[in-house]
């Protein structure tokens, strides 16, 4: 089997680039043994800080986010990070060619349920002209992205990752300490019938969400005509890992349960790198109004709503939005 750095170099990655990815891999296996350990390693359970978006901080964000970033500051391609656990930007290199963006832990309600976590980054390449420590720089659409990925801690601990050219898995083989590729430029099905939304929040999407969403659980006697099965982990990289392994469509839509917040998961870390590998792989992935990888970022951590998967369920779910 392929290991990950001989793919990564067929497909032509500078050797910065690759260090940087390296980095962001080895700080995930230290993660993920962590996760491994569990109780074990002290890693459940919640601190008394919350994050600049207001949100209590699990001891495992917290870990994760110090791995990362101690990792990535010590390598000297890497200009600056951005980090759901962070603020503002973290400085790294001046002459550093990359900005590292990342969720260090995706999921974090399923941290102390033994459920599915994972970690989502995504890479770009420094400006020039412009101080390498300046939120600006973060300020690129999702296409500038280099590469994108995520790891997930599952029964199996598994990387997906693109730099552009297709979307591959990776498994990590724990006896060697390196992730074998175990599927090959993904092809997402253009269509499905398997969605996954967070249901409890039907009464505060928008009508014709709502719409959408009571069409396809009406099933083959409503207009879809087809049945549809619903899944929801949780956790974006549990839930993208199986649209990327068997098609669907995810959605987290804006609603109004907060009027400061009109979506949840946010354009830099999560939905521009899953938009990234869901694109590669066939699929499509787009706001309630563009595609998300043409959306001009205003701010480190602005949110976003999500649609991605299936081509063709995405179009669907679109055109209800249209009417
Ligand atoms: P995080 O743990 O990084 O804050 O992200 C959780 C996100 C995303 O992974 C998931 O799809 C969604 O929040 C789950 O939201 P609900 O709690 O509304 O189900
Ligand atoms: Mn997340
Ligand atoms: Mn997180």
């Amino acid at each position: 089997m392929k290991n990950l750095f001989s793919v990564l170099r067929s497909d032509e990655v500078n050797d910065e680039l690759l260090r940087v990815i390296e980095t962001i891999v080895d700080a995930s296996k230290e993660i993920a043994f962590r996760v491994r350990q569990g109780a074990l390693a002290g890693v459940l359970g919640s601190t008394q800080d919350e994050n600049i978006q207001g949100e209590t901080q699990k001891h495992l964000d917290i870990i994760s986010n110090q791995l990362l970033k101690d990792l990535l500051l010590a390598n000297s391609a890497v200009a600056a990070i951005a980090s759901e656990e962070e603020d503002t930007v973290v400085a790294g290199h001046e002459a550093g060619k990359y900005l590292v963006a990342f969720d260090p832990l995706d999921g974090s309600s399923n941290i102390d349920i033994n459920g599915q976590i994972g970690t989502i980054f995504s890479i770009y390449s420094a400006l020039d002209l412009i101080p390498h420590h300046s939120e600006l720089q973060f300020q690129q659409q999702g296409q500038q992205q280099v590469c994108a990925g995520y790891v997930f801690y599952g029964p199996s601990t598994l990387l997906a990752i693109t730099t552009g050219k297709g979307t591959r898995c990776f498994t990590l083989d724990s006896t060697q300490g390196n992730f074998l590729l175990t599927a090959d430029k993904i092809q997402i099905a253009a269509d499905t019938q398997e969605f996954a939304i967070n249901m409890s929040n039907a009464r505060f999407w928008n009508q014709a969400m709502r719409a959408y969403i009571d069409d396809l659980v009406l099933g083959e006697t409503g207009p879809r005509a087809k049945r549809f099965n619903m899944r929801w982990n949780a956790a974006m990289v549990g839930d993208v890992h199986r649209v990327l392994t068997r098609s669907g469509i995810f959605l987290y839509p804006s609603d109004t349960r907060n009027a400061k917040q009109p979506a949840k998961l946010r354009l830099l870390y999560e939905a521009n790198p899953m938009a990234m590998l869901i694109e590669n792989a066939g699929g499509k992935a787009c706001s309630e109004t563009q595609r998300i990888l043409d959306i001009q970022p205003q701010q480190l951590h602005e949110r976003v709503a999500v649609i991605l998967g299936s081509a063709n369920e995405v179009d669907e779910c679109l055109n209800y939005l249209r009417r």
